[in-house]
């Protein structure tokens, strides 16, 4: 498991609620990446998960009470405060919710968010009615005004029988939304609509074969997340790949080319105001599709006529009143000229390059390292987690579209 966590400081805030059973996981997939996390909980949330369990998991005290002498003789609640880089409230109950968004702080978790600095996030869980409730969704958006970050809900099946949203979105994808949110803490791309395609595309030869490429789609997967903890709202249109969609993302999955043409032509024609491509979309595909099993005849080899996939980047780049674009590119030499000469054919705004083939980087890689082309020059971002790398990106992109907005405007 890659340390992305590693430094990184998160008190995990838990609330009275059902899903609070879940929390020894979430801390341990928080641990697991490198954090220190801090538990404090509610003597109400204490009947749920016990302060033993959390404490042997986390491997350091937990708090329960704000007039706890022995806690606040080992650190003080401000003390706490400040030492936070994440307070992370998994499960926030609809009470906690209001009771934050009233600015309470008649226990330990709501003096401590009054108290702090530091990124606060919510991850509401309680019955679907409840989560409707006017009420509630009014605390929910006045939080999220105030810059609190609101992860979930899910919607599914919940512990007293109803169906719909409210259940707490699981420890992994908590523990990537944590990941997110200490990387971008100033939401940059606050209400735009963002459009990422990622992944592989598969080209059927015949039912059971086909041409793919070893795209694991973790780049454009990451850039989705990142995105999400930016503020936008984020449609990713998916490959075949192996990986869970990431919080608040809204996943649309393909196979080929021409399905993932479509399908980001169908998202950008419903609005967006940026575009990357991320996936590596095979160039070609085979030009006729066999019905049944090709079979081989005798000794002979054979050969395969493909036609050309349309490209998506390039003509979403030449759509009227079209998004800001991001294109991606991977190379084995000349990287600069390869990438310059890319972003003057598919007229994109903006162009990340890839040298591939170096160790730990690349396709399937958990790392990587990039190169960003635009009209205004280069940037380097050098090797790191793909998650990192995402954020990295985002902010140079957002720099760009602020820019362009200002040129536009003069
Ligand atoms: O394959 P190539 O190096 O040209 O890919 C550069 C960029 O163009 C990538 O962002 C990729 O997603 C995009 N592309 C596309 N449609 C294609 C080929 C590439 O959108 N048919």
């Amino acid at each position: 498991m890659e340390l992305t966590l590693e430094g990184r400081r998160i008190v995990l805030g838990i609330g009275a609620g059902i899903a609070a059973y879940k929390a020894p996981q979430l801390v341990r997939r928080l641990t697991e990446r490198g954090a220190a996390v801090r538990v404090v909980l509610s003597s109400s949330a204490a009947q749920f998960v016990t302060p033993l369990s959390l404490q042997a998991v986390s491997g350091l005290p937990v708090s329960t009470d704000l007039l706890d002498p022995a806690a606040e003789a080992a650190m003080g609640h401000i003390e706490l405060a400040r030492w936070a880089d994440l307070i992370l409230i998994a499960p926030a109950t609809a009470n906690l919710l209001a009771r934050l968004r009233g600015g309470m702080a008649d226990d330990l978790l709501t003096t401590l968010v009054l108290a702090s600095r530091a990124t606060v996030a919510v991850a509401p869980a309680m019955n679907q009615q409840m989560w409707a409730h006017p009420a509630t969704l009014d605390n929910v958006n006045a939080l999220a005004d105030r810059g609190v970050r609101v992860l979930g809900p899910a919607a599914g099946q919940q512990a007293c029988g109803d169906e719909g949203p409210g259940r707490m979105l699981e420890p992994d994808q908590l523990a990537d939304c944590a990941e997110h949110l200490c990387y971008g803490s100033e939401p940059r791309l606050r209400g735009l609509r963002v459009v990422i395609s990622a992944g592989p595309t598969f080209e059927d030869l015949d039912p059971v074969r086909f041409l793919g490429n070893r795209s694991s789609g973790k780049m454009g997967f990451a850039l989705a997340g990142a995105a999400v903890a930016h503020g936008a709202e984020v449609t990713l249109v998916a490959g075949p790949v192996a990986l869970s969609t990431p919080a608040g993302v809204n996943r649309v999955d393909v196979r080929s080319a021409e399905q993932m043409h479509n399908a980001v032509h169908e998202a950008a024609a419903s609005g967006c105001d940026l575009y990357i491509g991320a996936a590596a979309v095979a160039d070609f595909k085979p030009s006729a599709y066999a019905l049944n099993k090709l079979k081989k005849s005798g000794d002979e080899g054979m050969t395969l006529a493909l036609a050309q996939n349309p490209d998506i980047l390039a003509s979403v780049a030449a759509l009227e009143n079209g998004p800001f674009t991001v294109g991606f590119a991977a190379e084995t030499e000349a990287l600069e000229q390869h990438a310059r000469s890319k972003l003057e054919r598919k007229k994109v705004h903006m162009l990340a390059a890839n040298r591939v083939g170096r160790p730990g980087c690349g396709f399937d890689a958990d790392s990587n390292a990039l190169t960003v082309y635009d009209a205004n020059g280069e940037t380097t971002l050098e090797q790191q987690s793909k998650v990192s790398l995402a954020h990295r990106l985002l902010v140079l992109v957002a720099d760009a579209m602020d820019g362009s907005t200002r040129s536009e405007s003069r």
